[in-house]
């Protein structure tokens, strides 16, 4: 396999590395108005998505012929729930940009046959041209979109069942522990990694294990980050503390 050199950006506050991945993101809106976005929800796209919002009320930028498609969704959610990556989305990003409503994806989390309802979110990445560029969040664990630690890797979108660690690190979000899915659907390491460009955010010391281990460690499904150091062109976009172990 092919190493690829990695793109490391190291700033002093996690808002610094949101604000330096909005204006990569906004470099390829320019370059490419009808970009196809991979998004992430969770903390660390925040102060992505603050900044992309201050850049298209600036005039800046445009998501007027950008498509988009998240990483994930809990299963047996109802979009409107609020705390589904649905509803996170609209009220982070999409409320607050010019976004065309069918031109964003969520997986359904509530489809009958969640099997099918994956297939069909590959193959609607694929017939979009794939993404152009891709938003990452890391677990402590290591996992991309809700791709676990495994012994291997998941190539396709599919239901993944949350582990113990990931179902704590989530709680916050929830009122407790008991409320959080323990199932979700995710894209899986293909349509990740097939991304012509990818943007890993990643802020706090709770984040540092896992950013040393995808970027210094052996490329394992153990550590599903690890993958993007065979990835031409990622970014890991840093602040101090999740940078501190490398
Ligand atoms: C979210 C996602 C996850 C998160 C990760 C980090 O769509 O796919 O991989 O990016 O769990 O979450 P935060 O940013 O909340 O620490």
């Amino acid at each position: 396999m092919k190493i690829h050199v990695l793109k490391i950006h190291v700033f002093d506050r996690a808002e610094q590395a949101g604000q330096a991945a909005a204006a990569l993101i906004a470099a390829q809106l320019l370059r490419k108005p009808d970009t196809v976005l991979g998004l992430a929800t969770g903390s660390s796209p925040i102060p992505v998505y603050k900044a992309l919002i201050r850049l298209y009320k600036m005039g800046v930028i445009s998501f007027g012929q950008a498509v988009s498609y998240n990483l994930d969704e809990y299963v047996g959610i109802d979009p409107a729930h609020e705390c589904s990556y649905h509803r996170f989305m609209d009220e982070q990003l999409f409320n607050h940009v010019d976004m065309r409503p069918e031109a964003i994806h969520v997986p359904d989390g509530q489809a009958a046959d969640l099997a099918r309802t994956a297939r069909n979110y590959d193959a609607a990445i694929r017939a979009a041209g794939g993404i152009d560029l891709q938003l990452l969040g890391i677990g402590r664990n290591g996992h991309i979109g809700f791709n676990e630690p495994n012994d291997h890797f998941v190539g396709g979108c599919h239901v993944v069942d949350l582990t113990q660690s990931t179902i704590e690190a989530n709680q916050r979000f929830f009122n407790s522990i008991d409320d959080v899915p323990r199932q979700a659907v995710s894209l899986g390491i293909t349509a990740i990694t097939q991304a012509k460009t990818v943007l890993l955010i990643a802020s706090g010391s709770d984040k540092a294990q896992a950013v040393h281990d995808a970027i210094r460690g052996e490329i394992t499904p153990q550590v599903q980050a690890s993958i993007l150091q065979a990835h031409p062109d990622v970014h890991f976009l840093l602040d101090r503390d999740a940078a501190a172990l490398l």
